[in-house]
């Protein structure tokens, strides 16, 4: 551990929450070189929606590698590059009937971020976006002036400009619907806010807190967007590749965004990579206007048509997370009915879920606890208040299971120290049956 204190930035930010060094990680366990096994929760922070070093990915990429394929991330036109676009054509875009064009960026979200802000401005000729309370969509400049996060946008050092905030769903009450105020501002020319080129929205708050937006909110979001022709982008960077239960986090709202940013499970194989989908007529680019030298990674390429192949050639798969959604938010809703005093609530949707301790501390002591009993976890919110619950969604029912096992038992332990409420926890309970 010494050399990461030696020469390593203060930047970490996760390291610190798993003080461990790691060597090795299959499916949803990762070991220290210590040879402790940890059940992972927070599955590289959603790139490993498929588990860590999925065998079927494993083997195609060694094949490849062993056949000098192409390593190199330039936009050049390669066999994978193309196969990648074929599946993903055939069995993601045209199934669900989305005409989109596809734009290689730089390999991590935030750079698919730019892209599309840089995009909607271009065409549009506006420069205003508006993004939402509690919103993430990276910490490059153009993409941090659109995140809501204080401890994100302090560290800018420049004033951060193009982005005015409107509050999310649910930001005002559950009575309130948001769009409507989104409406009434773009309707006023004296409202202060400039027309917009776009509005950016997570239809799950991920670092947020898991918000989870309803889908009437985010047809009447797409409704105002028409009403004032502005182009609506769906950051899917971490609800999207299957986390909410289909492939695209706004499926199951039938809407049809003019631009969707996508990255973290992409490449299936935590190997980084993101695109930027968009109407063909929002394709005004100039060639190389946005470049940069890693747009494409060809390894990610490989790995990411496998996994659209293994997992998305049908709904079995779509089903599964269905299911182990709903058996996730069970237990959760249980937790939250026997601990907390009435105070936490779930939030969340499909694999996507969490647990709102409302206190950062009372979270990060329930992370911790699990940490000690080999579970990864984290907490996310403006307060770290949210117990983030991201298990692979490969994720067998058993260790499902025994993770909310742990964290159960966390919460109880927390709870009974804060509260002095001791209680026998029941782990064969009929009820946590899974299925
Ligand atoms: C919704 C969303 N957008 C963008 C990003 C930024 O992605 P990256 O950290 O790869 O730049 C994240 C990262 O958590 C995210 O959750």
């Amino acid at each position: 551990m010494k050399i990461f204190e030696e020469i390593e930035s203060e930047v970490q930010s996760y390291a610190r929450s798993f003080p461990r060094v790691f060597n090795k990680a299959q499916g949803e366990f990762l070991f220290d070189e210590d040879g402790n096994r940890y059940l992972d929760f927070l599955a590289g922070a959603g790139t490993l929606n498929y588990g860590h070093n999925n065998p079927l990915f494993k083997q195609k990429l060694l094949e490849y590698i062993d056949a000098d394929g192409i390593t190199h991330g330039l936009d050049l036109h390669t066999k994978a590059k193309g196969e990648f676009l074929e599946t993903f054509n055939e069995k993601i875009l045209k199934p669900r009937g989305l005409d989109y064009v596809v734009q290689f960026t730089g390999p991590t979200g935030t750079n698919a971020v730019e892209a599309a802000l840089k995009l909607a401005r271009n065409v549009t000729g506006r420069e205003n976006v508006i993004s939402f309370t509690n919103g993430f969509h990276g910490v490059s400049l153009g993409a941090l002036a659109t995140t809501g996060n204080s401890h994100h946008r302090c560290a800018s050092g420049v004033s951060l400009n193009g982005s005015s905030r409107m509050p999310y769903d649910g930001y005002l009450g559950d009575d309130m619907d948001t769009t409507s105020y989104l409406d009434k501002v773009l309707s006023d020319s004296s409202s202060g806010i400039d027309k917009p080129a776009a509005v950016i929205v997570e239809t799950v708050q991920g670092e947020g807190g898991i918000n989870a937006a309803s889908f009437d909110w985010l047809r009447n979001l797409d409704k105002v967007c028409k009403k004032h022709d502005v182009l609506l982008i769906i950051d899917d960077i971490q609800a999207g590749c299957g986390r909410t239960g289909t492939f695209f986090s706004f499926e199951e709202a039938d809407i049809y965004p003019d631009i969707v940013t996508l990255s973290k499970s992409l490449g299936g194989y935590g190997l980084p990579f993101a695109v930027v989908l968009f109407r063909p007529e929002l394709d005004q680019w100039k060639p190389g206007e946005h470049n940069g030298t890693f747009r494409g990674n060809n390894f990610a390429f490989v790995t990411a048509r496998a996994a659209i192949d293994e997992y998305w050639s049908d709904d079995k798969f779509s089903s599964e997370i269905k299911r182990k959604g709903e058996y996730i938010a069970r237990r959760l809703n249980d937790i939250v009915t026997k601990y907390g005093e009435g105070n936490f609530t779930t939030r969340g949707r499909g694999m996507m879920q969490g647990i709102n301790c409302v206190n950062g501390d009372i979270a990060s002591k329930i992370t911790r606890k699990s940490f000690q009993k080999n579970l990864i976890i984290e907490t996310s919110g403006a307060d770290d208040q949210v117990v983030k619950f991201l298990c692979p969604l490969i994720i067998s029912d058993v260790n499902l299971k025994k993770g909310l096992d742990i964290v159960e038992q966390a919460v109880r332990e927390v709870c009974a120290s804060e509260e002095k409420i001791p209680e026998e926890l029941d782990y064969f309970d009929p009820m946590y049956a899974i299925g």
